[in-house]
């Protein structure tokens, strides 16, 4: 080992004298890597240590500024927060910097421009893609640049509306020496902007690289310096990304926002249940609507399941998309055990359509229905949706927020709901005119209804 360098875990920022295949704090394999060993100087502390008395603090609101898409200002809690910190993750290519793109052209104003930051692109690749969006005179300053402290002196001049970091990994502090996206680095560089946002009250978006096997340098290590984390997702092969937050300190984190990844860049989706259900069979055996809760709004997705014969002896295949794999197989044995059927030589696919992933046991009732719809080879009536969690004696019990999922099945023109009989209450004295709501407490009751 070199004088002067600590081995430091890029997952958690474990730091350890010598190398370790796996890092001894988080329990990470591969993320131990060797940094020169930094002085530490220690945080200077601003404003002298001296207590305030609570009632002598002065108020503040926090003052927000819609960033253009409405569905993004509801994931922020209602608009941006001037001096907050944002990180947006999301895997490569996912469509981070077109997002940011966008919200700069939609922030910047005559009078307070946007500064747009690239320590990953050419200012021409820049231009390309905003040309895609359509950007044109906006005052949107673009700034390619890796060195912190340049960008944090063009900030300090500018005073932009907002600043934009694409990406925290490859911005470098020369008052560090180790190299552009290790932890030490990346929380260097976050810790800086952190404190320019608060002086300057300008709100900052940081872009963070995460892979799917975790994260190298990982922005997880960042999730509790910044106000607010948001996560952008989405399937290789779809065309829609999924908005998510982590973390919100000015906001609910129940919030998503939906996108559809286009030649003109994102568009926001408003009616996500029918964008999900637009290539819906109907009328299709192992095909079944379910009305799910996602973040705090209600969502109607298509379950498909297909059940046939196991080719050549062997193991049965079960496997599920978009689903939690034990809880289908709890699902699977329940009804095995209960209803009848037997699953011995069958191979099952589940697929939650669209590529979405639906975490909610509301869905159980769905699974079901579409499993033994596919058995049956009989379709689910036309027009009906369904809710509802499955418990192991095969009762069907009650989900929250009925009230919610009922009307956005209504909404999308369905006739019927399928749902919990303890859910039917909640929805006494409502106006539901136009939709049938089956309350049952059994999967038994269920299947008897339906086919
Ligand atoms: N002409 C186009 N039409 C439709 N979609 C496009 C077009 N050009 C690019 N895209 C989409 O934009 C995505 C890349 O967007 P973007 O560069 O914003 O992603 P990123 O998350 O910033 O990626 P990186 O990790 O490389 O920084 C592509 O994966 C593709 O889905
Ligand atoms: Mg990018
Ligand atoms: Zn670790």
């Amino acid at each position: 080992m070199k004088k002067g360098t600590v081995f430091v875990c890029q997952n958690c920022g474990f730091r350890s004298p010598k190398w370790l295949g796996r890092c001894s704090q988080c329990g990470q394999w591969n993320t131990m890597v060797e940094e020169l060993e930094e002085e530490f100087a220690g945080e200077v502390l601003e404003s002298g240590g001296e207590p305030v008395l609570y009632q002598d603090i002065k108020e503040t609101t926090n003052q927000r500024i819609p960033v253009g898409i409405d569905q993004f200002n509801n994931v922020l809690g209602g608009g941006l927060v001037l001096g907050s910190v944002v990180l947006i993750g999301g895997e490569p290519g996912i469509g981070k910097s077109t997002l940011l793109l966008q919200v700069s052209r939609d922030l910047a104003s005559e009078d307070r421009p946007v500064l747009y930051v690239s320590g990953e692109e050419s200012l021409e690749q820049i231009k390309l893609r905003g040309d895609r969006l359509g950007l044109s005179r906006e005052k949107v300053y673009l700034l390619a640049e890796t060195a912190l402290e340049k960008i944090l002196n063009a900030a300090d001049r500018m005073k932009p509306r907002a600043l934009v970091i694409d990406s925290v990994q490859t911005i470098f502090s020369s008052q560090l020496t180790s190299s552009p996206g290790t932890i030490s680095q990346v929380r260097e560089v976050t810790n800086r902007v952190f404190r320019l946002a608060k002086r300057n009250q300008i709100p900052v978006f940081l872009i963070g690289h995460i892979t799917k096997e975790g994260s190298l340098a990982g922005p997880k290590s960042l999730e509790h310096m910044v106000d607010v984390v948001l996560l952008f997702e989405g399937e290789r092969d779809h065309h829609h990304r999924v908005l998510r937050v982590l973390k919100n300190r000015f906001g609910p984190v129940s919030e998503l926002a939906i996108f559809e990844m286009g030649q003109s860049g994102l568009k926001p989706i408003d009616n996500p249940s029918a964008f999900f259900l637009r290539e819906r069979p109907k009328n299709e055996p192992g095909s079944v609507v379910i009305s799910t809760i996602k973040g705090s709004r209600p969502l109607l997705v298509e379950i498909q399941a297909l059940v046939s014969s196991t080719l050549f002896s062997g193991n049965p295949r079960r496997m599920s998309i978009g689903l939690d794999h034990y809880r289908v197989s709890m699902l699977l044995a329940l009804v095995e055990k209960k209803v009848g059927y037997s699953f011995a030589g069958e191979d099952i696919y589940l697929n939650v359509a669209g590529g979405l992933e639906v975490d909610e046991p509301a869905a159980d009732l769905g699974v079901v229905l579409s499993v033994i719809s596919s058995i049956k080879n009989l379709p689910l009536p036309r027009e009906m949706a369904v809710f509802g969690e499955v418990g192991l004696s095969g009762e069907i019990r009650s989900v929250s927020q009925p009230l919610a999922r009922v009307k956005e099945a209504r909404s999308l023109g369905f006739e019927t709901v399928l749902m919990p009989a303890g859910n039917l209450p909640q929805l006494q004295g409502e106006d539901l005119k136009g939709i049938r709501c089956l309350g049952l407490d059994s999967v038994r009751r269920a299947l008897a209804q339906v086919f």
